[in-house]
């Protein structure tokens, strides 16, 4: 039992207890912590290597749970399942918060197993995932990657980068899982309301089925 915990069920000291607690780790009935006060406690562990050690620590194992879809440190193993190693942690928490909130969709079960998380397991999670190496994987750079490359060259490398690696609430797309990456553009293009967001959106209108194939497969490719 948390000493805050424990000073609040003995009715002492619970509101100095509570004050000299972090934001996110409040008393047990305050209402859940706003996203901007958890990325600010996000890059606020992030720059103290003591608690960053913590906190990997504890999100390794609240993240037991995810490695049955998502893979060992995070790396899928299924086509349509997403990497999350070495993904970035602020997009990390920024996704799971919308999958809280409802702005994301998921399947029921996925969706389930995140609004069960509390929000100090996701700034850990998010952490933990951040900061796994990612395995790598026998690609098949062909036709289909170059075509790709040319396109991403040309649209998307401003805001994901050479290399494919985002950076803070853009996310990682070297080595995607093909079809998450297929699934996921095909979803911001329907505007269905699985996935909106108006960059995306903007980004993917004029993409035939094809090209989305092509971008996928060089996505796949990067390291
Ligand atoms: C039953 C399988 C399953 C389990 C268990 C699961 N996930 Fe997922 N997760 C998925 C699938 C499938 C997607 C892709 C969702 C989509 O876009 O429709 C996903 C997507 C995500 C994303 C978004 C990734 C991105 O690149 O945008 C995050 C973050 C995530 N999961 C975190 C977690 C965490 C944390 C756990 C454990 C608490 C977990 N998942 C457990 C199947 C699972
Ligand atoms: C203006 C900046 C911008 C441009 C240009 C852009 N993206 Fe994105 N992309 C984003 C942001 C921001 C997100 C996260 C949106 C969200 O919350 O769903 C994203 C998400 C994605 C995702 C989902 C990743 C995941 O892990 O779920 C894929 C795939 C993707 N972009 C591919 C592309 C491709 C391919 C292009 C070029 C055709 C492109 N993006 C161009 C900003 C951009």
């Amino acid at each position: 039992m948390s000493l805050i915990r424990l000073s609040c069920a003995l009715g002492l000291l619970c509101f100095a207890a509570a004050t000299a607690a972090t934001p996110v780790r409040g008393a047990d009935k305050s209402p859940p912590p706003a996203p901007a006060a958890m990325h600010e406690r996000l890059d606020q562990i992030s720059q103290d290597p003591a608690s960053l050690a913590e906190a990997v620590q504890r999100g390794q194992k609240a993240a037991s749970v995810c490695r049955h879809c998502h893979g060992t440190g995070g790396n899928s193993v299924m086509p349509d399942v997403p990497n999350l190693a070495s993904q970035n942690a602020a997009y990390l928490l920024e996704q799971m918060n919308k999958f809280v909130s409802g702005q994301r969709k998921s399947s029921a079960f996925m969706e389930g197993l995140i609004k069960a998380l509390p929000p100090e397991d996701r700034i850990d999670i998010a952490l933990y995932l951040s900061r796994q190496p990612v395995a790598r994987k026998p690609v098949d750079a062909g036709a289909q990657s170059a075509a790709g490359k040319q396109m991403y060259d040309k649209l998307c490398v401003s805001c994901h980068g050479a290399n494919g690696s985002g950076s803070r609430k853009i996310p990682r797309l070297a080595g995607q899982q093909g079809e998450y990456v297929i699934d996921s553009l095909q979803r911001y293009r329907s505007g269905s309301g699985e996935r909106i967001d108006p960059r995306m959106a903007a980004y993917t209108r004029n993409l035939n089925d094809a090209q989305i194939r092509q971008l996928a497969a060089y996505l796949a490719s990067l390291e």
